[in-house]
């Protein structure tokens, strides 16, 4: 190959923005086109849909398993921060800058790799989140958005596919927009977009719908070691497997169904959809571990940092020092998330029954009024006493007329 050779390096997943910005960079002019697909757990018929529409396309195609690593240092510290941004437990957003990292990498690996091409549109987070990633990691290569910069509409892609042969398969009227990993699976577009709109039960995959849940309630127990998910019922799991369990298990029961109305960073409200059964499950029951060990002082600022987390992670700011900071506090938090919760699963709802630790904060002695031997009643009289005496002493004064 030449030295004035091009590649343009499509960060690929196989639907119609990503498809079409194949054919429109051959006609911008580069000679080599490769496209990635970065596996975190979407559904194997779309990595493999994937190859296939690539293979037709022509590329020279790559695809990436980061189903672990996503697992492990992605989905796992989100259960460490609780992660919810406002109800949204943050499954397109942490799996982002991971997909950037990756294509970084491929593009420092890959020859004469003269542009990134992505398919966001300018309307959504993710062109923020992957252009960061990618700028962090391969900072010399320069990035285009065809969409987003041709402003591109649906309906123009679909028809420029058909003129140009390449293969799209999917109809005008194929309405919802959908991003899947491993942590949850988001449905937006259509009619979704109007508040007031019922999402009908189609767009639903990973969850019954409350006729179809089973009608015995199934009581599961998570265990955990430092914070990470390691074991559900006894079986012990790996980082992916105990996510994918935990997905399946609470998609059973209806679990994990979410309508949020949600700020975009660009200052958009939106309406969301997603179904996040696993997330659901795994941050309930990590919640009820950490209120068992944690003190009063340690959960009141965790809550905070937590919020902190969730607003970092939500913008794709993955690699911000702020997020080392944070990450830091959360992670020796979790020394002491060891233990096992026990959660009962019914017709979508989920409740905690029941958590033990070694490091439970929790004593019997001290908390039932029969046994006096850490506390007897009586010595509280003299705390008692000066509760609020500031206040007391204010009212004294008489300010208040
Ligand atoms: N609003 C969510 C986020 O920003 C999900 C975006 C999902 N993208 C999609 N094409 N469905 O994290």
């Amino acid at each position: 190959m030449d030295r004035s050779m091009k590649r343009a390096l499509v960060i690929y997943s196989g639907g119609l923005d990503t498809t079409v910005c194949v054919p429109l960079m051959r006609e911008r002019g580069f000679d080599a086109i490769s496209t990635v697909t970065i596996d975190v757990g979407q559904p194997e018929e779309d990595i493999a849909q994937a190859t296939e529409r690539a293979r037709i396309l022509g590329t020279d195609h790559h695809v990436v398993d980061a189903k672990e690593e996503f697992a492990r240092d992605y989905c796992f510290p989100a259960i460490h921060a609780n992660a919810d941004y406002f109800g949204y437990p943050l499954s397109t957003s942490i799996a982002r800058p991971l997909i950037a990292k990756k294509a970084a990498e491929m593009g420092l690996q890959l020859d004469h790799v003269a542009a990134f091409i992505h398919g966001c549109t300018g309307k959504g987070n993710d062109q923020f989140r992957i252009e960061y990633g990618l700028r962090m990691f391969a900072p010399d290569i320069p990035i285009l958005a065809p969409v987003r910069e041709g402003n591109l509409t649906r309906t123009w892609e679909i028809e420029y596919a058909e003129k140009v042969g390449a293969p799209i398969g999917q109809s005008k009227d194929k309405i919802w927009s959908i991003d899947e990993n491993l942590w949850g699976r988001s449905i937006e577009g259509g009619r979704l977009e109007d508040p007031a709109f019922a999402p009908p039960e189609e767009i639903f995959q990973w969850t019954a719908s409350l006729e179809a849940a089973p009608n015995e309630p199934q009581v599961v127990e998570i265990e955990f070691e430092g914070g990470n998910p390691v074991a559900i019922d006894g079986v012990p799991f790996g980082p992916s497997a105990v996510i994918r369990a935990a997905n399946e298990i609470a998609g059973r029961h209806g679990v994990g169904r979410i309508d949020i109305m949600e700020d975009r960073m660009i200052g958009l409200k939106v309406r969301e959809n997603y179904e996040c059964p696993g997330a659901t499950l795994l941050l309930a029951a990590h919640k009820a571990l950490e209120a068992l060990v944690t003190t009063h002082a340690e959960r009141a600022f965790k809550a905070l940092v937590d919020q902190q987390w969730a607003d970092m992670a939500y913008k794709g700011l993955w690699w911000e020092p702020f997020m080392e900071d944070l990450n830091a506090f959360t992670g020796s938090v979790q020394r002491r998330v060891t233990g096992k919760v026990r959660l009962r699963l019914f017709k979508s709802s989920l409740q905690v029954i029941g958590r033990e630790s070694p490091f439970a904060l929790y004593s019997e002695a001290a908390a039932s009024f029969d046994d006096e031997a850490v506390l007897e009643q009586s010595q509280m009289t003299g705390m008692v006493r000066i509760h609020g005496m500031e206040s007391i002493l204010y009212k004294r004064l008489g300010l208040n007329g």
